[in-house]
């Protein structure tokens, strides 16, 4: 008999245009995950509704987050590619599973602190239990990989203990789901001002987006940080120019990165000819996927039936878990 497949989960917020972070961090993953297990990856829209309640760009977004997923190489065909909002059971396991999570851990965790500074003036619910609706979309599909980023490992961590929560108190119905990186620490790819991590949300010249154009990606390279260069061999990097040196392994060609690396050795290293290198190699990577984004993105007809399929590849699944849960609960008494 052909064994199981484990099953794979992630998501992203359709919140913005996606950048290098949200590539390396995760899409890149799914690509080569899709092979090898089955895999559940959506659009996570309910959860952009934390933030951004405002609906009106909100179908332009999950269109294009789906249309970089697919340009990146993901195949609707092999993984369910479909959009959180569309699995209706999502909403009911969120309902049970809040029950088994308590408002201090929720108010303890960073993404929840950090968006209570970013927006004092909309600390709704939802943000506070938003990692039990991240526990909800890994749990719904007994998902055990969840290919992410550094900056999701505490939510990662809070999902094993919803799970186990409601193991321990219904029965066993969850595997306990971790944080996935081909047996490599979890990525942060840094932004180009030196410090912290890309994101979409903060400043944008500081990211490097999939739907950039080629001179503006050559400008923000030339604008990152540097100085006038190391005057001991061999000496430690400052942070902005490891992170120079980090996004360049991401793109460049070994040979390439050996040079720049010796240079910096030998204290001779041009830090305007480095920056010109990996703009041109960033260039070299973005633009094909930008262009096959702008190809699928003109398709509509073909993205709602990505969707279509994809919906009900992940509802057949979360029905399936749902009585699983119904019956551990004691709630099957129709
Ligand atoms: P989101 O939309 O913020 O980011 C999507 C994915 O991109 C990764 N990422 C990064 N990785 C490395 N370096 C960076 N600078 C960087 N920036 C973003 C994130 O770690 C993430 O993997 N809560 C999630 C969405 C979500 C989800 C889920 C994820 C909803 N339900 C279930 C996994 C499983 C989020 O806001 O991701």
């Amino acid at each position: 008999m052909e064994k199981k497949k484990e099953i794979v989960m992630s998501g992203i917020r359709p919140t913005g245009f996606l950048h290098l972070g949200n590539y390396f961090g995760a899409l890149r993953n799914y690509v080569k995950m899709q092979d090898e297990y089955e895999c559940f990856f959506m659009v996570a829209d309910l959860h952009s509704l934390t933030t951004h309640p405002d609906t009106k760009e909100l179908k332009a977004n999950v269109h294009r987050v789906l249309a970089e997923n697919i340009a990146s190489g993901l195949d609707p065909d092999k993984a369910a590619l479909y959009c959180q909002s569309h699995v209706f059971e999502t909403s009911e396991l969120y309902l049970y599973l809040n029950m088994l999570a308590y408002t201090g851990e929720l108010e303890k965790t960073t993404t929840f602190k950090d968006k209570v500074r970013q927006h004092p003036d909309n600390v709704n619910a939802g943000l506070l239990t938003y990692p039990v609706l991240m526990a909800t979309d890994i749990l719904l599909h007994r998902a055990s990989l969840v290919p992410v980023g550094k900056d999701q490992e505490q939510h990662l961590e809070m999902s094993r203990n919803f799970a186990n929560r409601f193991n321990h108190r219904y029965g066993n119905v969850f595997p306990e789901p971790i944080a996935f990186n081909y047996g490599d620490k979890l990525l942060k790819v840094p932004g180009l001002d030196g410090t912290g991590k890309m994101s979409k949300s903060e400043n944008q010249n500081t990211a490097l987006f999939l739907a950039d154009e080629d001179d503006v990606i050559r400008k923000k390279v030339m604008k990152a940080k540097t100085d006038s260069g190391p005057t001991e061999n061999y000496s430690q990097k400052p942070e902005y120019i490891e992170n120079l040196f980090l996004l360049m392994r991401l793109v460049s060609a070994p040979g390439v990165i050996k040079k720049f690396e010796d240079d910096y050795n030998n204290c001779v290293i041009r830090y305007g000819d480095m920056k010109k290198q990996l703009g041109e190699d960033m260039v070299h990577f973005i633009s094909p996927i930008r262009e096959k984004v702008n190809g699928i993105l003109s398709d509509e007809k073909y993205l709602k039936e990505v969707m279509e399929k994809g919906a009900e590849k992940a509802r057949k699944s979360a029905k399936a878990t749902m009585v699983l849960v119904k019956e551990a609960m004691g709630l099957n008494y129709y």
